[in-house]
This record gives C-alpha cells, sequence and structure tokens, in this order.
C-alpha cells in the first residue's frame, strides 16, 4: 500500500510517499481502507521532533474516515463495509491507503456527511469535546471564551459551545470575525486590534489553543471558580490558587463513544466539520506547509482514495 513516512525528523521534505505492507488486525482491531485522512497542527510538530523519542520510520497521520475491510479475532462491534471514522494512536498511520486501529477508537461516520468532512473530525473535535464538556463541565447558560476560534479545534468548540446553549465569544483576526458568527459565535474578537481582557470578565470558562501571551492574559478574565483549559501549554504551579480558578492542559483521548455521540449531533444537523481544503495524499508537504502558516481555517484533509459511491 502507499503511505506518508518519515525516517528522519525534519522539515516537510522529510515526508516520503512510499510503498510499505499492508497492515493486519490483531484481536480486537480493525482494518480500515481510508477514504481519506484528517491533516491535524500535531502532525507537523511529530515530523519536527516534538517527540524525539518516537521510533522512526513511522507513518503520520492521526485521523482517518474509510471503510471497515477486516476484522481481528473476536471483534463483534464492526463488520467488513461499515463506513468509519477513528483517531488513530502515534505511528499506527492515517496518511495511508489502510489502517489498523482498536475498535474502542472508532465509530460509524456521520451519515449525513462523506468521507472527506469525517475524517477532519476525530482529533480536533474530540479535544474540543473533551476541553469544554469532559473537563470544564460547560453547561447551557454559561459563557465561553475560546481563543483560536477560526482553527480546527476552534471551529467545533464554538459549534458545541453554541449547542449545548453556551455564550460563545471567540477571539480570530478581523477577516475570520464574520466567519464566526457564521458557525454560531455570540462575539467575535480581532486579536490584532482589541485586548480580550479590556473587554472580557467574569467567564465560566476559557478554552486555550494558542498559548503564550494569550494564555497567560486568560487567567484574569475568569469568574471565581471559572475553568481555563489549555489544549498547547503546561499549567504553571500555584497560578490557579492564585486566581482562584481552575486549571487543565489537554490531552486529547481517542474515544468512539464520544465520536459516535458527535456524529449523532452532525446527523441532527446541529453542528457540521468546517473543512476548507482539500488536497491529495501526494500533495501531504503542502497540507504541513498550510498548517504551520498558523492561519488555516477550519481543517485541512487529505483525499487518500475516490468515495465508492
Ligand atoms: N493537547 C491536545 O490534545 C491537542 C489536541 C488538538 C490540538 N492541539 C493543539 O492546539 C492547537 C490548535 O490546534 P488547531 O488544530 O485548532 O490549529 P489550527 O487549525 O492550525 O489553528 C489555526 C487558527 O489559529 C488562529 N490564530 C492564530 N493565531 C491566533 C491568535 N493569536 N489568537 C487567536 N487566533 C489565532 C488562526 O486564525 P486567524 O487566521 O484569524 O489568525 C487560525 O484560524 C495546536 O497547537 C495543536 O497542536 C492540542
Amino acid at each position: 500500500m502507499k503511505a506518508i513516512k518519515i525516517h528522519e525528523f525534519g522539515k516537510p521534505e522529510v515526508l516520503k510517499y512510499e510503498d510499505i505492507p499492508e497492515p493486519k488486525p490483531s484481536p480486537g482491531e480493525i482494518r480500515i481502507r481510508i477514504i481519506a485522512a484528517g491533516v491535524n497542527p500535531m502532525d507537523w510538530k511529530i515530523r519536527s521532533g516534538y517527540i524525539s523519542e518516537l521510533p522512526l520510520p513511522t507513518i503520520m497521520g492521526l485521523d482517518v474516515a474509510g471503510i471497515v475491510d477486516a476484522v481481528g479475532e473476536g471483534e463483534v462491534s464492526f463488520h467488513v463495509g461499515d463506513e468509519v471514522f477513528a483517531k488513530v494512536s502515534i505511528g499506527q498511520g492515517g496518511y495511508a491507503e489502510y489502517t489498523v486501529v482498536n475498535s474502542t477508537q472508532v465509530a460509524q461516520k456521520p451519515k449525513s456527511i462523506g468521507f472527506i468532512e469525517s475524517a477532519a473530525i476525530p482529533t480536533a473535535g474530540l479535544a474540543a469535546w473533551q476541553s469544554l464538556f469532559d473537563i470544564a463541565g460547560l453547561d447551557k447558560g454559561q459563557s465561553v471564551l475560546i481563543h483560536g476560534a477560526a482553527g480546527g479545534v476552534g471551529t467545533f468548540a464554538v459549534q458545541f459551545a453554541k449547542w449545548k446553549g453556551a455564550y460563545v465569544i471567540g477571539t480570530a483576526s478581523s477577516e475570520n470575525a464574520q466567519f464566526l458568527k457564521s458557525i454560531g459565535a455570540d462575539e467575535a474578537i480581532d486579536y490584532k486590534n482589541q485586548r480580550f481582557e479590556d473587554v472580557m470578565s467574569n467567564l465560566d470558562v476559557v478554552l486555550d489553543t494558542i498559548g503564550g501571551d494569550t494564555f497567560e492574559r486568560s487567567w484574569g478574565v475568569l469568574k471565581p471558580g471559572g475553568f481555563l483549559v489549555t489544549t498547547v501549554t503546561s499549567i504553571p504551579e500555584g497560578n490557579p490558587e492564585k486566581y482562584g480558578v481552575r486549571a487543565k492542559t489537554l490531552m486529547t483521548r481517542p474515544d468512539g463513544k464520544e465520536l459516535a455521540q458527535i456524529a449523532a449531533i452532525i446527523d441532527e444537523k446541529k453542528i457540521k466539520p468546517i473543512v476548507t481544503t482539500v488536497l491529495p495524499l501526494t500533495d501531504a508537504r503542502k497540507a504541513h506547509e498550510m498548517s504551520e502558516s498558523h492561519h488555516a481555517r477550519g481543517k485541512i484533509v487529505l483525499r487518500v482514495a475516490e468515495d465508492p459511491k
């Protein structure tokens, strides 16, 4: 099968399109014939050597949508022919024609959308879901400020928070202000021209997908007992106590049950994945360059095979 692998860490040029053997599913695993693979900032971070102890060579990619074409011994949850999507573990391979994955990481894909949009969901969708609901416990009537609201995680977070009945404020550049409103934000703050802490205070939740100065300035806009969740940085010791709030760094878990919940609200037409760029698998380098710009809107997806329908 074809796959995009790296044999060394480095720039996009280290991404190699190669022939490798097809993987075989072990007990508890299923094999997916991949139709589309989502691209995440974690992919280029891994490619650049962010996880220096990662054994090489490795296949790139974390998010897939495709068709089950083999099941491991004893596997009963999925059957050959099922249309599924999954967050695979690092090294299992998403930028490839086939992958094997533990069935607990897999869900039936939303029926109302295609493989391309389904492949955009796993990492970013789970990151938003787990940050807002599993960690911060965001609820109806609460307020949430989402930094990086126009990005992969942010576009899911804005829609999930709105679906939950929260008051949603997103930060993005002015070019994305109307876009944020179109996906459900009540307010958009142009981070280039306005300091969010000048206009926001007493919030229930802040979701930070940016880090640095944005993360540091976020402590003061929470109400006492509020929650700061960040996808990108560690929590300085003593800060939650100092500001009288709670805080946690997200580590996204693969979770087929949560993917099934997300699929259900997509099929109810309450939210939709925002895919702005689709490239062939052979253009993985270009996909990484676009993601590394830090200004991609929504998601970038690689087309691995034609949709059989
Ligand atoms: N811990 C975990 O488990 C986990 C899971 C998922 C993601 N992450 C991390 O979370 C981060 C975000 O991921 P992502 O997929 O959402 O990234 P992304 O799609 O690449 O984010 C791009 C977006 O960031 C916005 N942006 C850039 N600088 C900004 C700023 N200073 N303030 C507000 N918005 C800004 C851009 O909007 P404009 O073009 O309008 O500037 C753009 O829409 C990444 O670092 C990723 O690795 C971590």
